[in-house]
């Protein structure tokens, strides 16, 4: 199945965008040298259920899905229906569109914490939103939070290593906590006693499963200490359960944003939670965005709601998978190769443990290629996104790459040629001056 790929034409496009794109894209996560540059395509041009194709004329059957916003496949017909007939009546108006309205009631209807929304446009905007309405709502000021919560300045000043341009005064009202651990919470909502306006988690991350009594520790803690719940679901949302993880976990916070899972990658945030506290949002308090009432995305949004209303989307992302866990895992014993699977099986992640962490490393860059060989897009260590549109055509391809580039991996490994087989290329950016 193994089959000489060209990626000629990505590599060309890469090298002119290094030097009008600053970093190469648009987003940190997706930039090629995260891959396996030179071994592994960079630009798509086409895509259709679970596959795609790259800009020299391969396809592949991809578990990366824009970073997760495709859950149920590629040019999803009931979704691009339901875009093409909305923009036949346009795309944005100064007046309201009625998509607005019909969203939000699906979203109420579907997510257990959610009495009233807004719409914005991605994740950072939504997650934004509920830190400035929790501490409204609060009139307190600290933000206790674990996980990434988007570029914008009050989360990138958590000592996130990328605090570059973000003010110093920011660093006083956020800060951290452990993941999934109660103890450290509390000796955090302790010492900022009586200052934290809201604290925020995401209910599940692929890395690991969430100990049992944890989201109910958190509701507990909160409510002791007089914070707000935020749960990000941009992950978990429309992926674990159709209410997200709020659903799945059964614990409600007080506010809860979603993004990528929303609208099969339209552009759409929302943020969402009690009609107390998201009343907020009204008086004395900017949250507004010229594209929330964007009636494309909504039009998607409301197609996508729908078919996991009606149709088994969540329980295909569960059981497709959990055969792909499994199939990981055995494939990784009967080779000798130390990968392992975690967390949730709808987006889980995934580790190649040896001793050596260079090996570590290369291992993973040699996967990529190789599977990418076979026709197959991972991302270094997951998530693995699944999507409605993967079928056992996808599962029994993928495993079977994988069993061929496992065997490529173990006896590179055996014989100490993992750099050598690698066909990875550095690419130097000349910044070109345009005087
Ligand atoms: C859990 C989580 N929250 C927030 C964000 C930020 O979303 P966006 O990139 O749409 O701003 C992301 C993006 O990866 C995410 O995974």
């Amino acid at each position: 199945m193994s089959q000489e790929r060209s990626y000629d034409r990505s590599m060309e496009l890469y090298r002119r965008a290094i030097e009008v794109i600053a970093g190469g894209s648009q987003t940190n996560s997706k930039r090629p040298t995260a891959y396996a540059l030179g071994a592994f395509p960079i630009y798509a041009q086409d895509a259709e259920g679970a596959r795609v194709q790259d800009v020299d004329g391969n396809w592949y059957v991809d578990y990366i899905l824009g970073l997760g916003p495709i859950t149920l496949g590629y040019c999803y017909p009931e979704v691009d229906q339901a875009i093409r007939e909305q923009l036949e009546h346009g795309i944005i108006y100064g007046l309201l569109s009625p998509r607005e309205v019909e969203v939000a009631e699906a979203v109420c209807e579907m997510v257990p914490c959610a009495e009233m929304v807004r719409f914005l446009k991605g994740g950072a905007e939504a997650t934004t939103a509920a830190a400035r309405i929790a501490r409204k709502y609060t009139g307190r000021e600290v933000i206790l939070n674990c996980g990434y919560r988007g570029w914008a300045d009050g989360w990138a000043a958590q000592n996130t290593g990328m605090e570059g341009g973000v003010p110093n005064c920011l660093r006083g009202v956020i800060d951290g906590f452990a993941r999934n651990d109660l103890d450290s919470l509390e000796a955090k909502l302790e010492e900022y006693e009586g200052r934290v306006a809201m604290v925020s988690i995401d209910p599940a991350t692929g890395g690991e499963e969430v100990p049992d009594g944890f989201h109910q520790g958190v509701r507990d803690l909160c409510d002791k200490h007089g914070a707000l719940l935020m749960y990000d679901e941009i992950v978990t949302g429309f992926r674990m359960a159709p209410g997200g993880g709020q659903e799945y976990f059964g614990v409600t916070p007080d506010l809860a944003c979603f993004a990528k899972g929303i609208a099969n990658g339209m552009p759409c945030g929302v943020v969402c939670g009690s009609q107390e506290v998201m009343k907020t949002a009204i008086d004395d308090v900017i949250i507004s965005v010229t594209y929330g009432g964007e009636a494309l995305s909504l039009a998607a949004a409301a197609a996508v709601m729908r078919i996991i209303r009606d149709e088994p989307v969540i329980d295909h992302l569960w059981s497709t998978g959990a055969r792909l866990m499994q199939g990981f895992e055995e494939l990784g014993e009967k080779h000798g190769v130390p990968l392992k699977c975690h967390g949730y099986a709808p987006m889980s992640s995934q580790t190649i443990d040896y001793e050596d962490a260079e090996l570590s490393r290369d291992a993973w860059t040699l996967l990529l290629q190789e599977m990418a060989t076979r026709g197959v897009l991972l991302r270094r260590g997951g998530l693995l996104f699944i999507t409605y549109s993967h079928g056992d055509e996808e599962v029994e391809q993928t495993l079977s790459a994988l069993d061929e580039s496992l065997a490529v991996i173990a006896e590179a490994v055996d014989e100490g040629t993992v750099k050598d087989l690698l066909r990875v290329t550095e690419v130097q950016e000349s910044f070109r001056s345009f005087t």
